[in-house]
């Protein structure tokens, strides 16, 4: 029997955070196999300059198309902040990014129209976020949070620590007009292992949107709509096979990745990436 031939996503992030979207791709598309790309040598990228991470963001695309990626995924929310129409421009297959699903499923959830991101210093001063919720009517304060990164890869998740922070940086968001905001929206790719520690914090009245989950479902939608060729129900529910490209260590993108993925990862290759 020949088995039909399975769709190839290629899933793109600065380092481990963008295994939050994959994990959330698996739950939710797991009729696709995934190549990863996590540019480790060169994180973070929310601290760094548009330019500089267009450049390497469109590099590490055009690694995933050239290995076979059918459709990408940009998990980074900084690089689909500030490169995705550069990484669009570059490549030849669908390009996916987080900023738009997780602004629309944000729009939808706000009852009085009023939302808070939260995300790094280069995708909050980007306005990427505000810019696609204003699109659909919703007023948005966008709120840095660059202490949260280094605090989730640091296995502090639930940690007081964290939580401390957390509180500061939500008490200068949800201020003024923002106070009766009732949707959260987690703009980073580390921040969906803060959500239980997010919902104890936020006013009751608030949904926490988590853009990991949205960018997975329209995945899933274009998947079923586009590129598949399944045959059988068994196909579908195969296990996808997951393929790791890392520009610094193996070793640590396995130890550090596995809190993002939530199990074991086992196929990684180093790669350099030549500019
Ligand atoms: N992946 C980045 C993001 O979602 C966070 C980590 C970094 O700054 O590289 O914005």
């Amino acid at each position: 029997m020949i088995r039909p031939r399975r769709p190839c996503i290629g899933v793109f992030d600065s380092g481990f955070g963008g295994l939050t979207v994959l994990k959330e791709l698996i739950a939710i598309a797991p009729e696709a196999d995934y190549i990863y790309f996590g540019d480790t040598a060169r994180l973070p990228y929310g601290s760094k300059s548009a330019e500089t991470v267009a450049r390497y963001a469109v590099g590490a695309a055009q690694y995933l198309e050239q290995h076979g990626a059918q459709m990408l995924v940009i998990a980074c929310n900084t690089a689909t902040a500030l490169a995705l129409d550069q990484i669009k421009q570059a490549s030849s297959v669908p390009v996916v990014g987080v900023v738009e699903p997780g602004a629309a499923r944000a729009a939808a959830a706000s009852q009085v129209r009023r939302v808070v991101v939260i995300g790094t210093e280069a995708t909050v001063s980007s306005h990427a976020y505000a810019k696609a919720l204003q699109a659909q009517g919703i007023e948005a304060t966008e709120k840095a949070c660059p202490l949260l990164v280094p605090l989730v890869e640091e296995g502090w998740a639930k940690h007081t620590i964290a939580e401390q922070v957390a509180r500061i940086y939500l008490d200068q968001a949800f201020i003024g007009d923002f106070k009766s905001a009732d949707v959260l929206v987690l703009g980073c790719t580390h921040y969906p292992l803060l959500k239980p520690l997010l919902q104890k914090l936020v006013p009751a009245h608030v949904t926490i949107v988590d853009s990991a989950d949205s960018t997975a479902r329209v995945v899933s939608d274009l998947l079923r709509k586009g590129l598949p060729k399944l045959s059988s129900e068994t196909e579908r529910r195969r296990i996808p096979r997951l393929e790791f490209f890392v520009t610094d260590s193996v070793e640590k993108f396995r130890r550090m990745g596995e809190q993002f993925l939530g199990s074991p990862i086992e196929d990684v290759e180093h790669v350099e990436l030549k500019e």
